[in-house]
């Protein structure tokens, strides 16, 4: 029979103290506590904005049956744009508009004397490709779903600037690092902008900043690729986002409304979040089927 030895006398200051009731940090591990103070100081936030509910209308939605890979592809030209614009950010670090050499100059310096400065701008370089790629393939996604149609125009049209504005932000991103190819590409590219009927010369005009490549030029098409466009497309993009969000997405085409034992076609939408019938707008805005 094992002999049982009575427990060695602790110091009281050793012992671990009784938990006072009402005091939820006594006893806790300092991860819980971590965890509690961090739901405090949420509380503290939300109880002044008072952003939980506009916070779950926009995350957590019901998306119709079906949904596929085809629907990220919205999300990863957002995500293109957003690494678009943070290389940039550390690129504008570096480089200087100066039609004097000093814009090459500067971009020279960046691919071989900046720490990463070569990859950063190697990311901006063809990531402006696969932004172009994307919003491609996310447009034809858009269209050969249907969802241009009704109650999704404006979302088109908004759609239809933004791609306009992604070709602009590449054609005036090309000028800046201001070696031969990039300067005789931007002396066709406006010329051919300048042939256009009616607007054409006066775009010639805006563009060169005066009837031919000048001087001011280069600063011209700084401002507009790095300041201007970044911030219309941004603008754009959160009307964009704002209009899926009201009307939710639409059902790819070859799904069928199913019929109820009652005869009632059943919504699209699948039953992720409760099966509260809610899609995010007001429940009337399938344009796929129409
Ligand atoms: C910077 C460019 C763009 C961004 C960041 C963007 C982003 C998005 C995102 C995240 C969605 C929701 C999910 C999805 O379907 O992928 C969406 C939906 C949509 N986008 Fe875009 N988009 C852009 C350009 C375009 C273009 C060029 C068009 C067409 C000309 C377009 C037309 C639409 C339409 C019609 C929808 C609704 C889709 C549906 O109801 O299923 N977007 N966009």
């Amino acid at each position: 029979m094992p002999l049982k030895l009575p427990k060695p006398p602790i110091p009281d200051a050793l012992n671990p103290r009784p938990k006072r009731p009402g005091d939820p940090t006594q006893g806790a591990k300092p991860v819980d506590i971590a965890k509690e103070t961090g739901i405090s100081a949420a509380d503290w936030v939300d109880e002044r904005l008072a952003l939980t509910q506009p916070a779950r209308w926009v995350m957590f939605r019901k998306i119709p049956r079906g949904t596929n890979w085809f629907y990220t592809l919205g999300s990863a030209t957002m995500f293109a744009f957003l690494s678009q614009a943070v290389t940039g950010v550390f690129l504008a670090m570096y480089y200087r508009p100066d039609v004097a050499g000093g814009a090459y100059e500067s971009i020279r310096h960046i691919n071989d004397d900046v720490f990463l400065g070569q990859f950063v701008h190697g990311m901006h370089k063809w990531g402006s490709t696969v932004m172009v790629i994307l919003i491609c393939l996310h447009m034809a996604r858009t269209f050969f779903f249907g969802a241009y149609k009704y109650p999704r125009e404006l979302n088109w049209v908004i759609g239809v600037v933004l791609l306009i504005l992604t070709f602009t932000m590449s054609f005036t991103g090309y000028l800046l690092p201001f070696d031969q190819r990039s300067y005789w590409a931007t002396v066709v590219g406006v010329n051919i902008n300048g042939t256009g009927p009616l607007v054409g010369p006066f775009l010639n005009d805006f563009l060169y900043g005066g009837p031919d490549f000048n001087a001011t030029t280069l600063s011209r098409f700084y401002a507009i690729h790095m300041l201007l466009l970044p911030g219309v497309i941004a603008a754009l993009i959160g009307a964009h986002l704002w209009l899926v969000m009201k009307h939710g997405t639409t059902a790819p085409p070859w799904l069928k409304p199913r019929e109820h034992e009652n005869g009632h076609a059943e919504s699209e939408y699948a039953a992720v979040n409760g099966g509260n019938g809610r899609n995010g707008g007001n429940g009337s805005t399938n344009g796929g089927h129409s």
